[in-house]
């Protein structure tokens, strides 16, 4: 068997990289379609790939692409000379069996990869005989969550060459309607922009992309090697009025909620800048930068507060001030000033922080404490639990604390916790250019607070995904999940929200409940932990999701490797034949591991409450919180 496959690592060369492309004398792609089917934002992705090999030898054929980090990858399937050879979940460590057989007969692992901040790698090979052909076939699922008032189907498109017939389908139904839609990425410009068919009418939409091989070698990031880019499909739905949407069948319910007719309410923000020594340079510019655009955001009503920390903690006012152009204008000043140095004291700056919006607390308000750090605590408590209790005491549930990351010097994880346990998320700010825009866009999520302590209340559900919320914001949704009992329609559902018929809607509830316990096991310890990581496997196994509590195993034709595929956590670029489960040694910043959710969109940033009948929501919104 001769390979033609040079494996290439993140930090390959141009060169490696040229020789991994299929050589047309070798093997030929010849056809390449993506088809995705939207339905109630959630999306299948199907994509399937048939090549042939050209020569009269037996040939390693690649089968490699790029798919979104929030998706769980559901089948992978390869027919070969009248075969299929299919990938089944299993739980990890029965996996990691496998994989350790497969290793000590010196074959090695397929893998997924993590690359760049929205996308993974999933990549595979086979060997295929003397002019036979083989298809790929992945398929992945994801739920799209709404931010700045739209949803975004990312479509990543590399087929390593020009495909004579190369095909994306997108079809979205939304039963509310949809109000507009987009087609946006790289792959949409210039050249290739007269390829791209959109249809658009009412609860529906067709986007379909079919360029030539000739028009796939003339788009900005396109050559000889064909299409490397992005088709983004950006949509919303409508909304009519407060109640949201709630959509059922087969005994399984979704609820939409994000209404946006609603008066924002006045904030009290609190942040949390580290000044620390490794802040150096460019990073702590473009917090200077984000910073004076963030205040600059505030509303009159809003009360603010900044500390800056190193090893010490520097207030630069020791109350909550109100955003009015005087205040606004010193703390710009302020903010232009800061400088780095020193060590790295989170404890303190955490506690102070909620301090302040204890003391401080006004009736009506939005509290929000962010903190923005790019290091592991360095000084002071340096304790990684002993923080997370300190910090938990400190806010009981009372507002919500955002964890930005700067870079990937951070323990993210640490940060991903401590968010978790107060109601909020963490956020990964890659260090780059745009690192002061990835500031303000997060900031820019959690600006417009529409409603706080929000519970959801179903009369006639169970089995619910997460129900509280502790604030919602504009521009966000809530999603709730879960089963009706006894499948009662007309005691669960308000009558202004059409009924659906489709099916799915047991997906999108596997997909929340396991993306939710996979939070819970990683905020909880004891045999709580054990309960939620054991729920959420359950789950991934009856679903066949690939999380980061299972691997897929794909046997292949006799006498080849075993491919053992496991989804990498946040920032994670593992080696090519890295085992399956987290191993200390592998880690880049040499930390103990652990499993744990990889950094998903999450629930918990939003949120709006109601009574215990759907069809008493709107009057109740007026009364509840003004
Ligand atoms: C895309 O997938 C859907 C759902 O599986 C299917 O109904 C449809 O025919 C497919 N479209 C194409 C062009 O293959
Ligand atoms: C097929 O293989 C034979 C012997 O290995 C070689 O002589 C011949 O040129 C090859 N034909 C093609 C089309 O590659
Ligand atoms: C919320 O967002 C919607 C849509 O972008 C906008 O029309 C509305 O004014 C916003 N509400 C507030 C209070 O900013
Ligand atoms: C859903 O709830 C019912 C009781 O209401 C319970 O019997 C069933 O096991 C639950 N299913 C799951 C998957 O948790
Ligand atoms: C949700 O909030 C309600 C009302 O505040 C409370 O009674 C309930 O215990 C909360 N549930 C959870 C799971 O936190």
């Amino acid at each position: 068997m001769e390979r033609t496959v040079v494996q290439i690592t993140l930090t390959g060369l141009l060169l490696a990289l040229a020789s991994t492309l299929p050589n047309k004398n070798d093997w030929d792609i010849y056809s390449f379609h993506i088809n995705s089917t939207v339905t109630s934002r959630y999306a299948t992705t199907v994509i399937t790939s048939r090549v042939v090999n050209r020569m009269n030898e037996s040939k390693e054929i690649e089968f490699h692409v790029r798919i979104p980090k929030n998706a769980f990858i559901s089948k992978f399937r390869m027919f070969i000379d009248g075969q299929v050879y299919e990938g089944v979940v299993k739980a990890k460590e029965q996996a990691q069996q496998q994989y350790s057989e497969a290793v000590s007969r010196g074959e090695s692992a397929g893998l997924v990869s993590s690359v760049g901040r929205t996308l993974e790698e999933f990549k595979t090979s086979v060997t295929v005989a003397a002019h036979k052909k083989v298809t790929f076939e992945l398929t992945y699922e994801e739920l799209m969550k709404r931010t700045h008032g739209k949803y975004e189907l990312q479509i990543h498109a590399r087929p390593m060459q020009p495909v004579r017939d190369f095909k994306v389908d997108v079809y979205i139904h939304e039963e509310a309607g949809i109000s507009f839609i987009d087609v946006k990425g790289g792959l949409s410009t210039k050249a290739l922009a007269n390829a791209i068919t959109k249809t658009h009418a009412d609860k529906q939409a067709w986007v379909y992309f079919y360029p030539t091989a000739d028009q796939q070698k003339m788009c900005d990031s396109c050559g000889d090697q064909g299409m490397n880019g992005d088709l983004v499909i950006v949509y919303d739905v409508s909304r009519d009025n407060g109640l949201g949407e709630i959509k059922k069948s087969a005994g399984y319910f979704v609820h939409h909620f994000a209404p946006s007719n609603l008066p924002r309410i006045p904030k009290n923000v609190v942040f949390l800048i580290d000044q620390s020594g490794s802040m150096h340079g460019k990073k702590i510019q473009q917090t200077r930068t984000a910073l004076i655009h963030i205040l600059n955001d505030l509303a009159e009503d809003d009360h603010f507060g900044l500390i800056t920390f190193d090893g010490n903690i520097f207030h630069w006012k020791q109350e909550l001030v109100q955003a009015n152009s005087k205040n606004l204008e010193n703390a710009k000043n302020f903010a232009r000033n800061i400088q780095d140095r020193g060590s790295t004291d989170i404890n303190q700056a955490v506690l102070q922080g909620a301090n302040m919006l204890n003391v401080h607390h006004r009736e009506g308000s939005a509290s929000i404490l962010i903190l923005l750090t790019d290091g592991d605590p360095t000084s002071g408590e340096t304790n990684l639990e002993k923080i997370q209790s300190n910090v938990r005491q400190a806010i009981a549930g009372k507002f919500p604390l955002y964890c930005l990351g700067f870079g990937f010097d951070v323990n993210f994880e640490f940060l991903e916790k401590m968010s978790l346990q107060n109601n909020g998320v963490a956020r990964r700010i890659y260090e780059d250019s745009d690192a002061d825009l990835q500031l303000k866009g997060f900031y820019e999520e959690v600006a417009t607070p529409l409603l706080t302590d929000v519970t959801m209340v179903y009369v006639g559900g169970t089995n619910l995904t997460q129900t509280n919320f502790s604030q919602y914001y504009n521009g966000s949704e809530i999603v709730v999940a879960g089963q009706i009992t006894d499948n009662d329609i007309e005691t669960f559902i308000p009558q202004a929200v059409a009924i659906s018929v489709r099916n799915g809607h047991n997906r999108v509830w596997a997909y929340l409940t396991v993306k939710q316990l996979l939070d819970k096991e990683l905020k909880l310890s004891g045999p709580e932990k054990e309960t939620a990581k054991n729920e959420a496997l359950e789950l991934s196994l009856k679903y066949s999701f690939v999380t980061p509590l299972t691997s897929m195993v794909v046997t292949k034709p006799l006498g080849e490797s075993i491919d053992v595929l496991h989804k990498p956590k946040e920032g994670e670029t593992p080696q090519r034949g890295q085992p399956p489960v987290d191993q200390p040694k592998s880690q880049k910043t040499g930390r103990g591991t652990r499993l744990h959710p990889h950094q998903g969109w999450r629930l918990s940033n939003t949120g709006k409450a109601y009574g215990k009948r759907i069809h008493h929501i709107t009057p109740m919104f007026s009364g509840w919180w003004i």
